[in-house]
């Protein structure tokens, strides 16, 4: 039984591209026959496996039904994340996506879902991604007033929704934490956020997270181990298509 984590599989079966130069290259070149590929050579029916967000470039559910199946057709337990294109997804309305696919598919939102003794919890989360650039008085400057309050929102948002995760899983006994984000847990200039304060706070044990993808963008954000936290990026373009073992 083991614990698998990729992210970003931008699938398209039934929808046309929004930005496909961003698709383009060497590494998304059949990438949803090797990931599956992949999948099936590496993940048992007893394994599970979290989908850290932009699973579908759908702009509402009817446009994602093919994505979503192939998804569902994927060995093991799926449990997906809300990604910053999952159009789809309604975050207030989790509860319906979930009995539709019920059986198929779990959705992380607001809740939180076990693993042996782990609690998984998790949200979108949120970074800004710039553009930063230096101001007349030499600091950098990524905003203006206005998209700096908004950008504001949007973390604090997530992170009440990320609270009411780890809460719950609390509440039902849990101490030992894996936690997902679909952002990168900063932005490229921070080497703190609330969500590293969150993950510190709460003791988990792993932070997972995707959204960098494009070989420049795979250093973006925190990796490796830092004040007791085990930081991965798991954007299927820099795990090539084969998911990432988190926990044995
Ligand atoms: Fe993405």
């Amino acid at each position: 039984m083991s614990l698998y984590a990729i992210g970003d599989l931008h699938l398209h079966f039934q929808s046309e591209l929004k930005a496909p130069g961003q698709l383009y290259g060497k590494a998304w070149k059949d990438h949803e026959k090797i990931f599956k590929e992949n999948c099936e050579k590496l993940i048992r029916p007893g394994d599970t496996l979290v989908l850290v967000g932009d699973h579908s470039w759908g702009r509402n559910l009817a446009e994602c039904e093919m994505d979503l199946e192939y998804i569902s057709s994927l060995p093991g337990r799926k449990i997906l994340l809300r990604g910053n294109h999952d159009m789809f997804w309604d975050a207030k309305k989790t509860p319906q996506l979930a009995a539709l696919y019920e059986g198929k598919l779990e959705f992380l939102q607001n809740n939180y879902f076990s693993y042996n003794e782990y609690a998984l919890v998790g949200t979108k989360g949120y970074a800004f991604e710039g553009p930063f650039y230096l101001n007349r008085a030499g600091y950098i400057k990524g905003w203006d007033e206005q998209e700096a309050a908004h950008a504001e929102k949007l973390v604090e948002r997530e992170y009440d929704r990320l609270l009411v995760s780890f809460e719950a899983a609390c509440a039902a006994g849990y101490s030992k934490f894996i936690m997902f984000l679909h952002y990168p847990p900063t932005n490229v200039l921070q080497s703190s956020s609330c969500f590293t304060k969150i993950a510190e706070k709460y003791g988990a044990e792993q932070v997972v997270y995707g959204h960098c993808h494009g070989e420049s963008r795979f250093g973006d954000s925190l990796r490796g181990d830092r004040r007791g936290v085990r930081y991965s990026l798991v954007s299927g373009d820099s795990l090539h298509w084969i998911p990432r073992r988190i926990l044995p």
